[in-house]
């Protein structure tokens, strides 16, 4: 099928903010756009050949919630498939996912579906999404046990079988410090991005972060440092006011009630 663009962007994007959209895909300035390339660059260097024939399996986290990784995720994702790899990103946080909403993905059924045996793959899976060769799994129905989900056997079977087809498999977690699931499914990785959001976490809470990421005996492959706010960013703004920590907190104690 003839791939048009640009009318499949447009449809993406009907509801989504302008802002939001040009901070996706082809749509950055130049220094962002470089240092995404920069990115991609860096951690197909990470790899050694034993991982030829295998896709990379690159779980993506951060310390608190909002640091930018499920932005840094969809941008990696994209400038992967830009150069031919075949990508497959999943976002695994089923308790505030916001990747569908984002980029408007209309179907409302997702990973977490997936991992309950209701729904196969190719109905989960969302194809050629902002670009070919980039597919995306969004969490799906807010399950009330996500960590069990992620520490299943299905999830480490999905994880494995999506790896024989796709180059990079990418998935998109919560924050470290603030729920265990991205330390449940980093032993699933070849590999962890953790995202800094520059002025937002302390030293101490990276530490912990390495701490708990070391105990897991998950592999770091390095930082991304997310650090666009200005004085007058309404980034900034959003961040302080409308994106506390508690829904999370609320979140982990309904799981480990349920
Ligand atoms: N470098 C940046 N410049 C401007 N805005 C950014 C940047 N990084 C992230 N944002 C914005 O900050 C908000 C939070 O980003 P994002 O959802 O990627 O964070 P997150 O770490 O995935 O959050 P969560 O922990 O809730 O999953 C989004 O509106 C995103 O567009
Ligand atoms: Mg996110």
């Amino acid at each position: 099928m003839f791939w048009n663009k640009k009318s499949q962007k447009d449809k993406l994007f009907a509801d989504v903010s302008i802002e939001q959209q040009n901070m996706i895909g082809d749509k950055w300035s130049f220094a962002a756009a470089e240092a995404y390339k920069m990115l991609r660059t860096n951690l197909a260097f990470s790899f050694t050949e034993e991982n030829e024939g295998h896709a990379k399996v690159i779980g993506i986290t951060s310390s608190l919630k909002g640091e930018g990784k499920s932005l840094t995720s969809l941008n990696l994702a994209y400038t992967i498939a830009e150069t031919g790899k075949k990508v497959l990103l999943v976002e695994c946080d089923m308790r505030l996912p916001t990747m569908a909403k984002r980029i408007n993905l209309t179907s409302q059924i997702g990973l977490s579906d997936l991992l309950v045996g209701v729904h196969s793959g190719d109905e989960v899976i969302q194809k050629e999404i902002l670009i070919p060769k980039l597919d995306i799994l969004p969490a799906g129905s807010l399950p009330p046990n996500p960590a069990e989900l992620l520490e299943s056997k299905r999830m480490a079977y999905t994880v494995d079988y999506f790896s024989q087809y796709y180059d990079y498999v990418l998935l998109d977690l919560p924050p470290v410090t603030v729920v265990s699931d991205a330390l449940i499914v980093s032993k699933l990785t070849s590999g962890m991005i953790v995202v800094v959001r520059q002025d937002y976490v302390d030293k101490s809470l990276l530490a912990e972060t390495m701490r708990q990421l070391k105990h897991a005996q998950a592999k770091v492959l390095g930082f991304v440092m997310n650090s666009a706010q200005t004085a007058h960013s309404p980034y900034k703004k959003y961040y302080k006011k409308d994106y506390g920590y508690e829904a999370y907190a609320n979140h982990g104690k309904d799981a480990s009630n349920g």
